[in-house]
């Protein structure tokens, strides 16, 4: 992906996205560890995890944190929460007890060498050059999904002219809040429909019935040179597979340039 604005030490840095984990839905370690010698075969400079670690508590990921942990970047791995990141069983009323869950689960991301952003920035730089990450909280449409997410907290410390690259679960963010917002947020990496594991792909066209479920539910696109990309995921949720709809690494490599796509 080419942008005008892209600091020139990054020309050529590559991120990796993976989405939607699942790691309850798992029976099969040797297959989940094909999965990450690929993500490491690519060589990322940043590895960026858009959420949706498990399917209800936290403890899914516990048989799969060494393997998680060996996943590679040079520059750092990072992370989001899903919205089944928060439905575990803990009293949703009670700070206390939402607290010493997250806190917990927290530790799990670090021993998987994942920094975990909850509404938080990170910068990254090379030779004097620097792009920051926006991680935000779960923000989905609709009554059942969490309105967590939050950009002025999340860039609150990143310069006004900086590059921004945000990470988001759920797209519908994009189109409700991100476009929208005074900040330009280049690109935003997001995850959440799995391209409802069923549909089918060709050379410039996709079907599936999450289109009807989601305005933006696969791959890349663009209003003002603002960029949203969608991944299919890395694992499964309920129907115990995918048809057409396969998992998904996906490898971004970012140039700068005068034109932008
Ligand atoms: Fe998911
Ligand atoms: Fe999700």
């Amino acid at each position: 992906m080419t942008f005008r604005d892209l600091p020139k030490a990054f020309d050529g840095f590559k991120l990796v996205q993976i989405s939607d984990i699942h790691a309850g839905s798992f029976d099969n370690k040797d297959k989940v560890l094909e999965g990450i010698l690929k993500i490491n075969a690519l060589h990322p400079d940043i590895v960026c995890f858009t959420g949706d670690l498990v399917n209800s508590e936290k403890e899914e990921i516990d048989p799969y944190i060494d393997i998680f942990g060996q996943i590679q970047a040079k520059h750092g791995k990072f992370a989001i929460l899903g919205n089944h990141d928060y439905y575990g069983r803990y009293d949703k009323n009670d700070p206390k007890a939402i607290k010493a869950y997250h806190d917990d689960f927290g530790k799990k991301y670090a021993k998987m060498g994942f920094d975990l952003m909850k509404n938080e920035s990170r910068s990254i730089s090379i030779d004097g050059d620097e792009i920051h990450l926006l991680g935000v909280e779960n923000w989905g449409a609709g009554r059942f999904f969490q309105k967590y997410g939050d950009i002025d907290l999340a860039a609150a410390n990143v310069p006004k002219d900086a590059f921004n690259i945000m990470l988001s679960h759920d797209p519908t963010h994009w189109d409700e809040k991100i476009l929208k917002h005074e900040r330009h947020v280049h690109l935003t990496l997001s995850g959440h429909t799995h391209g409802f594991q069923f549909g089918f792909q060709l050379p410039g066209y996709a079907w599936s019935p999450a289109k009807y479920r989601y305005k933006r539910w696969l791959g890349l696109y663009e209003e003002a040179e603002k960029f949203l990309y969608v991944n299919r995921g890395f694992g499964f949720l309920g129907f115990p597979g995918r048809i057409g709809m396969w998992p998904e690494i996906t490898l971004i490599e970012l140039r700068s340039g005068e034109v932008v796509g």
